[in-house]
């Protein structure tokens, strides 16, 4: 079956596993992998990096940051890690694609990912993305925004409850020092702003096949997902 040009979208909310399965689809499908939350986490790394204050504060004087301008000194890129076979993310050309996971930028990057200039960059680098070859792109609005017509789009759930215990374990194991709670609030939180922005919002698109996951292993959904790329009448657009 010709994958080459093959684009999956695979959005949903906070810690669903979504990364866990389009890492392992495009491993099995030869398709490279970009998670979209990193390119967010980045910028928002850059943000608390250089003192501009996030969330802006309200009375702020929203021309004393011109993001657009912000934006043209962040430069994403992604290169293959050789011992992985997984492109990891870079900023100005630092790799950080451990230093991003951390508690201080989950809890701010929310905020960034509503900025318009940000995601106005964002999803244009997204969209170039596809010219290297078929991908699965993982993130909250791949199937709506980036790629509209993705030629396969899951939309993930899982109970909120359960999605907070993966992440703490997630956690937990890389040795962060938190609680249950604090990982519950933030995932929680960061879904409420995802489906409440203004711009591209958090929300299954039409087309989109639900996976809930919250009582599936990896296997099952694995199998779940290549079921449905079986299904595709797939026609290369080579
Ligand atoms: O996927 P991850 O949890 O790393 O995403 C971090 C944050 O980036 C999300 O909570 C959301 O605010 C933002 N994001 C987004 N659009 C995407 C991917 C992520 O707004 N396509």
């Amino acid at each position: 079956m010709p994958h080459k040009k093959l684009i999956i979208a695979i959005d949903g909310y906070s810690s669903c596993g979504k990364s866990t399965v389009a890492k392992a689809l495009a491993r099995k499908l030869r398709l490279n992998y970009i998670d979209s939350g990193a390119m967010y986490r980045v910028v928002t790394w850059y943000f608390l990096r250089n003192n501009i204050p996030v969330p802006l504060p309200e009375n702020l004087d929203l021309t004393e940051f011109d993001f657009e301008k912000v934006m043209n000194d962040v430069d994403i890129t992604f290169k293959i890690n050789p011992e992985t076979h997984f492109s990891e993310i870079y900023l100005n050309g630092k790799n950080l694609e451990n230093e991003i996971r951390s508690m201080e930028i989950s809890e701010n990057v929310s905020h960034v990912s509503a900025i318009k200039s940000v995601r106005e960059k964002l999803v244009a680098l997204q969209q170039k993305m596809q010219h290297h070859g078929g991908l699965v792109m993982d993130g909250r609005d791949i199937g709506t925004t980036v790629f509209p017509n993705a030629d396969l789009k899951i939309f993930m759930v899982a109970d909120p409850e359960i999605r907070a215990h993966r992440r703490y374990s997630e956690l937990t194991a890389k040795g962060v020092k938190v609680t249950f709670e604090e990982v519950k609030r933030n995932v929680e939180g960061r879904d409420e702003e995802d489906t409440h922005r203004k711009i591209s919002p958090l929300r299954k698109a039409d087309d989109a096949i639900i996976l809930d996951n919250s009582h599936l292993n990896f296997e099952e959904q694995l199998d779940f997902v290549i079921s449905e790329i079986e299904k595709l009448k797939f026609v290369s657009r080579e």
